[in-house]
């Protein structure tokens, strides 16, 4: 079958129409035209794959990964990174005005990854036999070298674990500080290993070991300069995998939060501190809250390192504890998992009807269903968008809302 790709949707396949069908064609970009295979049809829906290319596009570009055809890691590799980014931009607005009744012109320019490649500061390696990452849709392992993603001291590393026996080691992750200073590699098994061959391989080239939960060596933990901030980060704590982007996005949180030294600010899923943490020096108070308890115990130790003494940290469900804090913020920050808000936390953000909400999302189709809720109370002012996970088709939003003014009669 012939058909020319309309556009692409939201998890970067292009999108064709022909014979009553839609069409979801894998490595196809917008106005090419290809001859596909259909792998997967149901009613009006079917999944494709390129047989052979009759117009490529003037977009796309040969991807510099060798893996890129089989790894399921990156999505986007084969279009330049300026299509890439306008994709992403378009993607943002057309789930956000669709979905969430946000009015366009809210939306703002892309902030631009500057460093592409080599960016993340940590990996899940896969092991069953080989090394590597999970193919595309696939549990197999496509077995590689190194990554073109990943921080240059996680490819280091990876040439040591490769040396290792891999027998019943089943996950190997890896995370560094975007300096290098600091590395850690956290392994799971499923039957006996050797600690202390292991350990004799990754000493010197790593800062700290675990396996199954039990340090090896080192103190168990890494740390993030973030500007003039640390954060201690534990194997299980969330962080952000783009530090330098990280860095502009609390920065963004900081400029909408539009701090003079006066307000109570909630950092609610506030991980190990990070954006609380940020504010801090601009707020009367901050209090944040989390529910990952080594994520917790880190937020305490950074609050202590970076002599935050006007922040507070509360380990428990938001959705709980929100209830069980008697203050009246002025500012409340939310940075949830991609699930979303649950319905009391909206609600609970309507009660407490602070002037002014920041909502960090990683997921667009959920920040899209939050918004729609809110803007009964709040209106949308802005929201910017963040290249923090380049190649793949995921985007990180900020967007500010302020208190609308109800009257009252
Ligand atoms: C996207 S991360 C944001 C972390 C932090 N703001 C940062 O920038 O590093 C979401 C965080 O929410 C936490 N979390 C998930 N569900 C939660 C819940 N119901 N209550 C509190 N925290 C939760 C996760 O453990 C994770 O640390």
């Amino acid at each position: 079958m012939k058909v020319k790709i309309e556009k692409l949707d939201h998890q970067g396949r292009g999108i064709a129409r022909s014979e009553g069908l839609t069409i979801f064609v894998e490595n196809a970009l917008p106005e090419e035209v290809v001859e596909i295979e259909l792998t997967k049809t149901k009613k009006k829906i079917a999944e494709a794959r390129v047989i052979k290319w009759i117009q490529k596009s003037k977009n796309r570009v040969l991807p510099k990964c060798p893996y890129y055809d089989k790894c399921g890691g990156c999505h986007l590799m084969h279009l330049n990174i300026e299509e890439q980014n306008f994709y992403k931009e378009q993607k943002i607005k057309e789930i956000l005005t669709r979905y969430g009744e946000v009015q366009e012109e809210r939306i703002k320019t892309l902030i631009k990854n500057e460093t592409p490649y080599y960016y993340r500061n940590k990996a899940t390696f896969q092991v069953k036999e080989q090394l590597g990452f999970y193919q595309k849709k696939s549990y197999d392992i496509v077995s590689i070298d190194s990554c073109l993603i990943v921080h240059p001291k996680i490819n280091e590393i990876l040439a040591y674990l490769k040396k290792l026996s891999l027998k019943n080691i089943t996950q190997i992750i890896v995370k560094s500080s975007d300096n290098g200073e600091y590395s850690m590699v956290v392994m799971e098994t499923n039957g006996n290993v050797s600690k202390k061959s292991i350990q004799q391989v990754l000493e010197g080239h790593v800062t700290t070991l675990i396996i199954n939960q039990e340090v090896v060596f080192g103190d168990g933990v890494i740390y993030e300069k973030m500007k003039d901030k640390v954060f201690q980060i534990s194997p299980k704590s969330f962080f952000q995998v783009n530090t330098k982007m990280a860095v502009k996005l609390y920065e963004k949180v900081l400029e909408y939060a539009s701090l003079t030294g006066k307000e109570i600010v909630y950092d609610l899923y506030c991980g190990t501190g990070t954006i609380g943490i940020f504010l801090s020096d601009k707020a009367k108070e901050v209090i944040g809250i989390e529910v990952n308890e080594d994520a917790i115990l880190n937020a305490n130790h950074n609050k202590e390192i970076n002599q935050a003494s006007n922040v507070t940290f509360y380990g428990g469900d938001v959705s709980k504890k929100i209830d069980e804090l008697n203050q009246k913020p002025d500012v409340i920050v939310v940075d949830p998992p991609r699930a979303g808000l649950d319905i009391h936390t909206i609600q609970m953000l309507k009660k407490l009807n602070s002037k002014r909400i920041i909502y960090v999302s990683c997921d667009p189709m959920t920040l899209a269903r939050d918004l729609k809720l809110l803007q009964e109370n709040y209106e949308i002012k802005e929201v910017t968008p963040f290249d923090l996970f380049t190649h793949t088709y995921h985007v990180e939003n900020v967007c500010l809302l302020e208190r609308k003014l109800l009257w009252v009669l």
